[in-house]
């Protein structure tokens, strides 16, 4: 089966072609450069950038593998930003349409989910962290059937990266940044409180460990000197860093006791983060678990995983019924 990848939900175009569930060819037009003086993702930007780069996308892709071959097109239909959404859903709709081929609808967030067991077996039971630039949330998928088990009730981890980020006058994305430099601070320097649910929820949050931060920006806090940043900021960083990889496996230990799974995938852009990815496999070893990452190629939103997720458990729907949905939930 030969299946074209369409994502465009946020700020990275990409088109990819899957064949089998192998990705043969996979292209991303990455959008940082536009957005960076912004600090973040300027949705009408996005928009107009995807409607840019789309059809230039697909002519590379063209020239790389037969297009004739793909047998159903999928397509991010949610969540994201809606201008976003709508140019990529448009554009299935009419290569699925000229072609009479199927078209799949995906989820964006199931996407990452699956994205560890690319060219992989899937585990017929595990837990599943999905920490980007707009979710988290953990999961447990036992026979492709989902359960939420907790969510972020405000930000998500990769949005307070990016603000932290900003408050120190580091580029966008500020996650790469914060994980760069952390080697370079004393994480234990600064004790920042770790979130805490009054109603006892597992829940994730991370707006308050942002806020504490600013917090103490008004207070006096000074980052920088002669431009370049103080020993106390890189060890605020470094601190910043290390509670919200606490918080995150504070929530999937717990989790993990009441589902004790042999399985965990971690997945969104902030599974690319070093210090994360070492704590997580520090700790799925001690309680004898296996835990999957993406391939670097598909961490960050890609069209690959898209097509992957089609290939595996997509429905095909008549075109006139898909439409873009911002706020598609995954249960
Ligand atoms: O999955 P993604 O590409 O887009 C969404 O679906 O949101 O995730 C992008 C987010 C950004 O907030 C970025 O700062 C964060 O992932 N990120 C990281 C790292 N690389 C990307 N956060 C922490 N450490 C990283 N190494
Ligand atoms: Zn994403």
């Amino acid at each position: 089966m030969g299946i074209l990848g369409i994502e465009t939900s946020c700020d990275e175009t990409s088109v990819a072609f899957v064949e089998e569930g192998r990705v043969v060819r996979q292209l991303i037009a990455s959008q940082v450069e536009a957005h960076r003086p912004y600090h973040g993702v300027v949705p009408e930007l996005a928009s107009r950038h995807h409607l840019q780069n789309l059809p230039v996308l697909m002519r590379e892709l063209g020239r790389a593998v037969d297009l004739r071959k793909v047998e159903a097109v999928a397509v991010t239909q949610g969540p994201g930003l809606v201008g976003a959404l709508l140019v990529g859903v448009a554009f299935a709709k009419g290569f699925a349409a000229a072609r009479r081929l199927p078209l799949v609808p995906v989820n964006h967030i199931e996407a990452h989910l699956y994205s560890p067991f690319i060219g992989r077996s899937v585990p017929a039971d595990f837990l599943g962290l999905v920490v980007s630039g707009s979710h988290a949330s953990l999961y447990r998928v036992r026979r492709g059937r989902l359960q939420r088990l907790a969510r972020t009730r405000d930000d998500a981890p990769g949005e307070a990266y990016d603000k932290v980020a900003k408050l120190f006058g580091l580029p966008y994305p500020g996650g790469p940044e914060i994980d760069r430099l952390y080697p370079q601070g004393d994480p234990g320097a600064f004790d920042l409180p770790l979130p805490k649910m009054s109603d006892g929820s597992l829940d994730l949050s991370f707006s308050g460990l942002k806020s504490h931060i600013a917090y103490r920006f008004h207070k006096g806090f000074r980052p920088r000197r002669r431009g370049r940043l103080t020993p106390q900021a890189l060890d605020l960083l470094a601190s910043f860093q290390s509670a919200v990889v606490r918080h995150l496996l504070h929530r999937v230990e717990a989790l993990h006791r009441l589902h004790p799974v042999r399985h965990l995938s971690v997945s969104g852009g902030v599974a690319a983060n070093a210090h994360l990815r070492e704590r997580t496999l520090a700790w799925a070893s001690g309680r004898g678990v296996e835990a999957h990452f993406p391939p670097t190629d598909y961490i960050t939103d890609n069209a690959g995983m898209v097509a992957h997720l089609a290939w595996r458990r997509g429905k095909a729907r008549p075109p006139a019924e898909v439409d873009a949905d911002p706020g598609l939930e995954l249960n």
